[in-house]
């Protein structure tokens, strides 16, 4: 069994002063790390505290979806941050995570991971990891963000849910081999600090420059859903604003700011006569 894995007490000893992690709200069961993190939040806990849970009851994901959180084989965790930004850039924080997530998961299995917009972090084209991103707001500036990470790291193919078994994927099963959560975790945070840092001091580009190295859709033709619209076209890029950039098949340029995106499989033309 791999629960053992995640000890409060070992936690809180290596995760001491650091900017991520000094201060540690640990649940062996909770209902959504995100909604205790809002409520901490909300109540003053300090830019670095963080709410792990060993499993989640209601665990949320984007677009009202449901996250699945068994205990024992993953990683949940939302980390408070109170970032001087404005609301309209407080997507350049779930951009970040997005990266620091990828760039770690990416020293315990080389090269297999990519990113897909906004914050998907994908091993061998399958979701490995989600990110929900919420924020509260006062005085045209970010109050807090609440950044809720889910990571699939042991979690076996017949403990998911039908629903996601041909989209998800774990660390494990890809790799063949249980992944300590616990140095994963440390190494989440640290890698988030570095990166949260490289944000508040140079901003965005590094991370933009980043992401895109990591995010093969870009270039190719894509489709997003956003609620019940869908838009297709080529994908150019991100803005500051963490916006997909699309061209689309009437040369317009637009900005989408939330979906759902699926690289589009090109359709063989094939000359006449073959
Ligand atoms: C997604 O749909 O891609 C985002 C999933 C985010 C899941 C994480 S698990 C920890 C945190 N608590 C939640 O309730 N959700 C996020």
């Amino acid at each position: 069994m791999c629960n053992m894995d995640l000890n409060e007490e070992t936690l809180k000893n290596k995760l001491a002063g650091k900017l991520i992690g000094h201060k540690v709200y640990y649940f062996s069961e909770i209902d959504s790390t995100n909604d205790e993190a809002f409520e901490l939040a909300a109540a003053g806990s300090p830019e670095g505290t963080v709410v792990i849970a060993n499993s989640q009851t209601k665990g949320k994901g984007r677009l009202q979806r449901e996250w699945h959180s068994p205990s024992g084989s993953n990683i949940y965790t939302s980390i408070i941050l109170r970032p001087d930004l404005k609301p309209e850039n407080a997507p350049q924080i779930s951009i970040l995570a997005g990266v620091a997530v990828a760039e770690i998961i990416d020293n315990f299995c080389p090269d297999m991971i990519n990113l897909k917009w906004p914050n998907d972090v994908l091993l061998q084209g399958k979701k490995v990891c989600g990110i929900l991103a919420q924020m509260k707001t006062s005085a045209s500036r970010v109050d807090f963000i609440i950044l809720g990470i889910g990571i699939n790291v042991n979690i076996d193919y017949n403990q998911m849910p039908q629903d996601i078994k041909n989209t998800a994927t774990s660390l494990a099963i890809e790799t063949g081999r249980k992944i300590s959560r616990q140095e994963l975790i440390i190494g989440l945070y640290e890698n988030m600090a570095k990166w949260y840092k490289k944000l508040m001091e140079g901003g965005f580009s590094a991370v933009k420059e980043k992401w895109l190295s990591m995010a093969p859709m870009i270039g190719q033709r894509v489709q997003i859903m956003s609620g019940n619209e869908v838009v297709s076209g080529k994908a150019l890029g991100i803005d500051e604003q963490g916006s997909l950039l699309l061209l689309t098949a009437e040369n317009r340029r637009i900005k989408i700011s939330a979906g759902d995106a699926t690289i589009l499989k090109e359709t063989q033309n094939n000359v006449a006569g073959n």
